[in-house]
């Protein structure tokens, strides 16, 4: 009779020779060879990592290390840096829990992470995911790890025809059981990897899964359509303006987000309320030549936003002055796009001057 492989050994095999070269993750090979990884860098990755592609991540991901190697040097760091070297990334709570829990990391642990989930689970901005990650892939401790991509890989494997999210506890069992007690850290990487890579939400590459033979989505052609989801509610619009008044530098108004709330304590233009009605009047930070650039779309998780910028040259910004190119790399995507936008509206409407523009200023000669 053929024996029955453990599906834990199959995934961990294909890892060992597909697993994605990340800067965080130590090798399976190096693991073995004793190697362990950086607790700092697993939780810092797995953090960024929340709602958020490989992909979107590596640049933020090295650009924090190299400037913060050790989670005291990062809880040393100005809030205000940490926001800004966040801003693009998104869900800006992450970046504000992310540095409260450096701070007390640092300051109650001596600047060492906790090796178990429930030590992981009383940090700040640490979840059941976030705890399990980290105990698996830190400290080789078992745990179940469950992302999205898991889920899908679950979902498909069982041909788990529950919509989510009402699937999710039935997913999480499911990947309990599958979960082995050994190599826990290469073996949650290795689900994870392979939702990203070849299960994936579309067109999944069936042909090449070390699942397949057991899958029975595959087996009956419905892996594309799973996990089957209750049709969301259109989102809703909201219109606004966003206000980019420049001075003769070229330094920009800005203005700090309210803590609490959407992209709070983010830096940002100043804005109005943004709102579902159709007519929205401005009301402009300060009086001056209003004059719209143009419209910039986002969508957030709620809702799609329109906003309309609107620049105006000034003799003087009182609060918050910034160079326009400085101030919109340290903005949440919206208002970085709004402030390019503006900017470069006024550079069209008045080209950078090498003394010409002095010119109209002289009285007429005749
Ligand atoms: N997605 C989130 N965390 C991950 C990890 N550690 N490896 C691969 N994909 C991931």
């Amino acid at each position: 009779m053929k024996e029955e492989v453990d599906p834990a050994v199959e995934i961990l095999a294909w890892y060992d020779r597909h697993h994605r070269d990340l800067p965080w993750r130590i090798s399976p090979a190096a693991r073995a060879a004793g190697e362990r990884p950086d607790p700092y860098r697993v939780w810092l990755s797995e953090v960024m990592l929340q709602q958020t592609t490989v992909a979107a991540v590596t640049g933020y991901f090295l650009r924090f290390t190299e400037r913060w190697p050790t989670v005291d040097a990062l809880a040393t760091a100005e809030s205000e840096a940490v926001m800004a070297a966040w801003a693009g990334l998104g869900y800006y709570a992450r970046a504000r829990n992310l540095h409260r829990c450096a701070k007390t990391v640092a300051a109650e642990r001596g600047g060492v992470f906790p090796d178990t989930e429930d030590g992981l689970r009383t940090l700040p901005g640490v979840g059941t995911y976030t705890a399990a990650a980290i105990a698996a892939i830190a400290f080789d401790r078992p745990a179940t790890v469950v992302d999205g991509n898991v889920e899908r890989v679950m979902a498909r494997l069982y041909a788990e025809e529950t919509p989510m999210p009402a699937a999710k506890p039935r997913l999480r069992r499911r990947a309990e059981e599958l979960s082995p007690p050994w190599r826990p850290g290469d073996y949650a990487q290795a689900v994870m990897d392979l939702g990203a890579t070849v299960c994936t939400p579309r067109k999944p590459a069936c042909a090449i899964c070390p699942w397949r033979p057991r899958c029975r989505a595959s087996r009956t052609g419905i892996a594309e359509m799973l996990p089957r989801k209750v049709p969301k509610a259109a989102k809703p619009v909201r219109r606004g303006f966003a206000y980019l008044a420049i001075d003769p530098a070229g330094a920009v108004m800005t203005v700090r987000r309210p803590e609490t709330g959407l992209l709070g304590g983010m830096l940002a233009l100043p804005s109005g309320v943004w709102t579902e009605a159709t007519a929205v009047t401005p009301t402009p930070p300060c009086s001056a030549d209003w004059q719209e650039a143009g419209e910039v779309r986002h969508t957030f998780t709620h809702f799609h936003l329109r906003l309309t910028v609107l620049w105006a040259p000034v003799a003087r910004i009182e609060t918050g002055a910034r160079a326009g190119a400085d101030a919109a790399a340290a903005m949440p995507t919206v208002f970085a796009k709004a402030c390019r936008l503006g900017l470069s509206a006024a550079a069209k409407a008045r080209p950078p001057s090498s003394g010409a523009g002095r010119d109209h200023a002289a009285p007429p000669t005749a």
